[in-house]
């Protein structure tokens, strides 16, 4: 799913607006919606209910969206690619207008203004999940204020401006017993979770040695158009912390820990605070060395990650999603048994990366009450990642995973010391 170079004002904080309803009174999985404002509408409020229940029917979860924009179409397509267990009761936005017209597009019943009021949900049953699809900039607000509720969050990447934001979002979680997952949709496709099985000693692809992970991307001036696009404060970085941050997490969730990392980073072209290039090379615990390029100035895109392993290389190359047909295996000398591993199961029928297999894996967590895939815990190594690469590139030293703890100066921001361009 590309980020959307659409853009409009996106204020901080929510209003007191009453949500409206944009249906008439109807019934759906047990649940009726009234076309009486949601504030004037007598609440239950049932703790532990956060479950619809159909008499007729299986248990169905209902989820709310925070933040209509770009990518909530993406959450409420993927829901809907689960409609018989899953539905997205409301939409909340701090732009009342948007909302409503999020609402009418995408057929979601009820929409408005009020995050509390859509938490609180219908007939005092709260929902089972918010999506929170905002800004970079509100996400840990938002999500504390879901986690509050008692409401389980699905919060868009990146999940916090900085590593300090995110252990307040990690404490948060643990204060209120609630789980936060975060959206990194590449790990969910039907190849990557083969291929992250099968790497390893004694597995089909052996060792991985050596890797590459690229995110070459093109954004047009316009793209920074939108208020909260490059700058430091609001969007937390450029291709790094917003783009290839999904290859990132794909390649740790592939090759396991990383342990160090150097870096350069530059502003060569376009109308941002932050960086629009960057270049790494890391080195992870055991022992594979990574390349990891993230730009903003690449005509010819491509999101592509490489795995030279003891047995065979190991590829895929997409753009905002892939599929089984988009990944390649080359068997290394003496080793067809790596080949015939990766034609035996493929399937050009299974899914690919998509915000889909990710909502399906959050539900099985809800119904099991496991945690919501991918945890708080696994997303901070990623965004670790993200602020050492930015600490390694602003300081000119490598950076080991850890490092940057608070009193750091790259804990409370992505911005470190300052990058060299801001200082000139
Ligand atoms: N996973 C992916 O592939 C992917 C792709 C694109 C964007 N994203 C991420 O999704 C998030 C949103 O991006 P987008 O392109 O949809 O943005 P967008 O600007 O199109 O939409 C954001 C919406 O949030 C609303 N909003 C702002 N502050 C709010 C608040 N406090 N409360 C409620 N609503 C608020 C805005 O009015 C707007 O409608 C970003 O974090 C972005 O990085 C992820």
């Amino acid at each position: 799913m590309p980020s959307s170079p659409r853009g409009h004002r996106a204020r901080s904080g929510c209003c007191a607006d009453a949500v409206t309803v944009s249906l008439s009174p109807r019934r759906v999985a047990g649940v009726t919606y009234s076309s009486e404002p949601i504030h004037r509408r007598r609440r239950r409020p049932r703790p532990s209910s956060w479950r619809t229940h159909d008499p007729e029917g299986p248990l169905v979860h209902e989820t709310i969206v925070v933040g209509g924009g770009a990518i909530a179409h993406a959450h409420v397509h993927a829901v809907r690619e689960h409609a018989e267990r899953a539905r997205v009761a409301a939409v909340v936005d701090v732009d009342a207008d948007r909302a409503r017209a999020f609402a009418d597009e995408t057929g979601v019943p009820r929409s408005g203004t009020d995050l509390a009021a859509a938490l609180a949900g219908v007939d005092g049953v709260r929902p089972a999940l918010a999506h929170v699809c905002t800004p970079p900039g509100t996400h840990v607000a938002l999500a504390t204020q879901c986690l509050e509720a008692g409401v389980p969050v699905l919060v868009e990447k990146p999940p916090a401006l900085s590593l300090a934001e995110m252990d307040e979002l990690l404490a948060a979680s643990e204060r209120t017993g609630v789980d936060v997952a975060v959206v990194f949709q590449h790990r969910f496709g039907h190849a990557g979770l083969r291929v992250a099985d099968a790497l390893g000693e004694g597995r089909p692809l052996g060792r991985p040695l050596v890797a590459v992970c690229d995110t070459l991307w093109f954004r047009g001036d316009s793209y920074w158009d939108a208020p909260w696009r490059g700058s430091w404060e609001v969007e937390g970085g450029g291709p790094t912390m917003g783009h290839g941050i999904h290859q990132m997490d794909l390649l740790l969730a592939l090759l396991g820990p990383w342990e160090e990392v150097t870096a350069m980073a530059a502003r060569r072209a376009r109308p941002t605070q932050t960086e629009d290039v960057s270049a790494a090379v890391v080195r992870f615990a055991d022992g594979t060395l990574a390349t990891v390029m993230n730009s903003l100035l690449s005509p010819r895109e491509t999101s592509a990650i490489r795995v030279d392993t003891e047995n065979a290389t190991v590829e895929v190359e997409h753009l905002y999603g892939y599929t089984d047909q988009d990944w390649r295996v080359t068997a290394a000398p003496g080793h067809p048994e790596a080949a015939s591993w990766w034609t035996d199961g493929l399937d050009p029928d299974a899914p690919g990366s998509s915000h889909a297999g990710q909502v399906g894996a959050v539900l099985d967590a809800l119904d099991a009450g496991t945690a919501l895939p991918v945890s708080l815990r696994e997303a901070r190594d990623t965004l670790d990642l993200v602020a050492s690469i930015y600490a390694s590139a602003f300081t000119g030293r490598p950076v080991r995973r850890g490092e940057i703890a608070p009193g750091h100066p790259s804990y409370t921001t992505m911005a470190g010391p300052g990058a060299p361009w801001s200082r000139a």
